[in-house]
């Protein structure tokens, strides 16, 4: 008796989050901009001021897009440390750490789709939904997370792998710009 009831409540448990949470695509790796491997690497070209711990928002975002298209850098799976220094070679970088969105195209694997101001809800599901890694501009313009799915319930709600804090949904009505990329 008590594990039928103990099982129900799990199983209720299981269904609401299912039900919750919209994540179409089951592979997004993580990474933390602050992660020893990697954090205290300079970000950028030389005389960067920052270093991947401390401004790496973006570009660690888009290694997890780039991990979760399988991207390798010298036969490696990539990580936010390969591909600052990647970015590095091909001149990745304006303004000596500012990201160049596009510039990762030439890892092959994956590229640019289309950049928004301000987009809705159900342009921002469309993406997710086909799998696209949206990558969002959040916290005043301070920060970059990628999304990766959204809260049913809340449509506002974009579930997200955040580099930095341990968020894991922003409201898009915060959101003021998305990078969208697509499959190459
Ligand atoms: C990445 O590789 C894994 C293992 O080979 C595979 O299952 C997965 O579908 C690949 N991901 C993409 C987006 O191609
Ligand atoms: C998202 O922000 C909007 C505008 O500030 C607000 O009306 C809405 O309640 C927020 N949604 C959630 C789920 O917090």
């Amino acid at each position: 008796m008590k594990g039928a009831i103990l099982l129900t409540v799990l199983a209720v448990v299981v269904t609401l989050s299912v039900a919750r949470h919209v994540i179409p695509h089951d592979h997004w790796p993580m990474f933390k901009q602050c992660d020893p491997r990697w954090g205290n690497e300079r970000l950028g070209d030389a005389g960067s001021p920052n270093t991947i711990c401390q401004a790496g928002c973006a570009m660690t975002s888009t290694t997890m897009a780039l991990a979760h298209f399988n991207t390798t850098v010298d036969k490696h799976g990539v990580n936010p440390g390969t591909v600052n220094s990647w970015l590095v070679k091909h001149g990745g970088f304006a303004d000596k750490d500012l990201i160049i969105w596009s510039a990762v195209s030439g890892l092959g694997t994956m590229k640019v789709d289309t950049i928004l101001q301000s987009p809705s809800a159900s342009v921002v599901h469309g993406y997710i939904n086909k799998g696209h890694p949206v990558i969002m501009h959040v916290r005043d313009n301070t920060h970059f997370v990628l999304g990766i799915g959204y809260d049913s319930e809340n449509p506002n709600m974009i579930v997200v792998n955040d580099p930095a804090f341990t968020t894991t949904e922003y409201n898009l009505s915060g959101v003021t710009e998305v990078v969208v990329y697509a499959r190459a």
